[in-house]
């Protein structure tokens, strides 16, 4: 394999692999190791261009630090991308990945992400400690949803003087492993549900899913409606993207909190929020759940914890401090919260 070290401004180590003989093409980028090796996972994707992929992967490295420093960690922040291109997922070719991350000597922990899969990570792991994520408790759609949800209290306490969510009404765009866990866990308040998936077969829930809960108070609504409901908060589980120009106009919301990555199209959109007065909690602080049940064991490997062991729950259940703490301070001092959750992570990763 020929690793190639790629200089870049604010990051600590970039690394591309590429190995003829599996097709492997992958980037490292380790961003920040000041709170501890860079924890994120690995993206197998297509790109379309070296500088599409390497672009992503530093962007997403980026945002691990922050993720990792507000969820309370001490970890840094990476991430790893895999061209799909060039790259067919064979044994060699994750032996080959592991081998470049084995390179890094434990700066970087690697585990899924977008492509990647549990059997994969489970390749991964027999040639590298550095993966985390292989033997899950359960998916992570658990425990996220579970932050997630916490976050709504809290918004609900900042906009409404109450973290119950009794007779709130909460519209939730996509009903995957993170917005049906959502739904669970609120349901317990009877809230009034607008639901909406592309996928039709996830709004008919059959008694015999395992996962299946009894809806209570749902309303279905089209794809490209869900912006337009009253509710009182808008919780988007989907996709990335979707708070931009033409969505944001439409909201009858007072704040937003959600589980999917990368929710403004741009961080002007945060601004365009703010003028509306809708409190937006961003997504990587309502979203860091997944990422707290990862544990360190045996002071070096990390692994992957139920999100109802008692420290994860504890980690959890501060995101309802933080997201208070983010929501008071943009009130207080008009920045937007995306300002906010910046500055506090960048405390906690810069050297005092
Ligand atoms: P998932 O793939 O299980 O569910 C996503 C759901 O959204 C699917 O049911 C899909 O049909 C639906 N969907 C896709 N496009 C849509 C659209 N335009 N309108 C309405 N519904 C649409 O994914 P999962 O795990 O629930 O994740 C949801 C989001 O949260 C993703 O953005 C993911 O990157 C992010 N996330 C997930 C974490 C996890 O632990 N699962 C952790 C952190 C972030």
């Amino acid at each position: 394999m020929i690793i190639t070290e790629i200089s870049v401004d604010g990051y600590e180590q970039v690394v591309r692999g590429q190995d003829v003989a599996t097709g492997l093409d992958a980037y490292i980028a380790i961003h920040n190791t000041n709170l501890g090796p860079a924890l994120g996972g690995c993206r197998y994707l297509s790109y379309k261009s070296e500088e599409e992929q390497l672009n992503d992967t530093l962007r997403l490295a980026k945002g691990m630090t922050y993720k990792n420093a507000l969820a309370g960690l001490e970890l840094g922040g990476g991430k790893a991308t895999i061209n799909a291109w060039s790259a067919t997922k064979t044994p060699n070719l994750w032996q080959a990945f592991a081998g470049l991350v084995n390179n890094l000597y434990g700066k970087y922990r690697t585990s899924g992400d977008f492509g990647t899969t549990m059997d994969d990570l489970q390749e991964i792991k027999k040639h590298t400690d550095f993966v985390c994520g292989h033997d899950a408790k359960e998916d992570s759609g658990v425990a996220t949803a579970y932050a997630l949800f916490k976050s709504i209290q809290a918004l609900s306490k900042f906009l409404y003087g109450t973290r119950s969510l009794k007779g709130r009404t909460i519209a939730v765009q996509g009903l995957g492993k993170v917005g049906k866990r959502l739904i669970e866990f609120c349901s317990k308040e009877e809230v009034k549900f607008i639901v909406t998936d592309t996928d039709r077969n996830r709004l008919k829930r059959q008694p015999e899913d395992p996962t299946y809960h009894p809806y209570i108070d749902i309303e279905y609504v089209e794809p490209d409606k869900i912006y337009d409901v009253e509710c009182d908060i808008f919780s988007p589980c989907a996709i990335g993207g979707i708070l931009n120009n033409d969505t944001i106009p439409k909201l009858q919301c007072k704040g937003i909190a959600g589980g999917a990555n990368n929710q403004l199209k741009s961080d002007v959109h945060a601004e365009s929020l703010k003028e509306r007065n809708i409190y937006y909690v961003p997504d990587y602080l309502a979203n860091c759940g997944g990422v707290i049940i990862v544990d360190k064991e045996n002071g070096n490997n990390l692994i992957d914890l139920s999100y109802k062991v008692p420290i994860v729950r504890e980690r959890l259940n501060k995101v309802y401090d933080t997201v208070t703490e983010v929501l008071k301070e943009s009130k207080k001092t008009n920045q937007t919260t995306i300002q906010i959750c910046n500055e506090i992570a960048e405390k906690r990763f810069t050297p005092q």
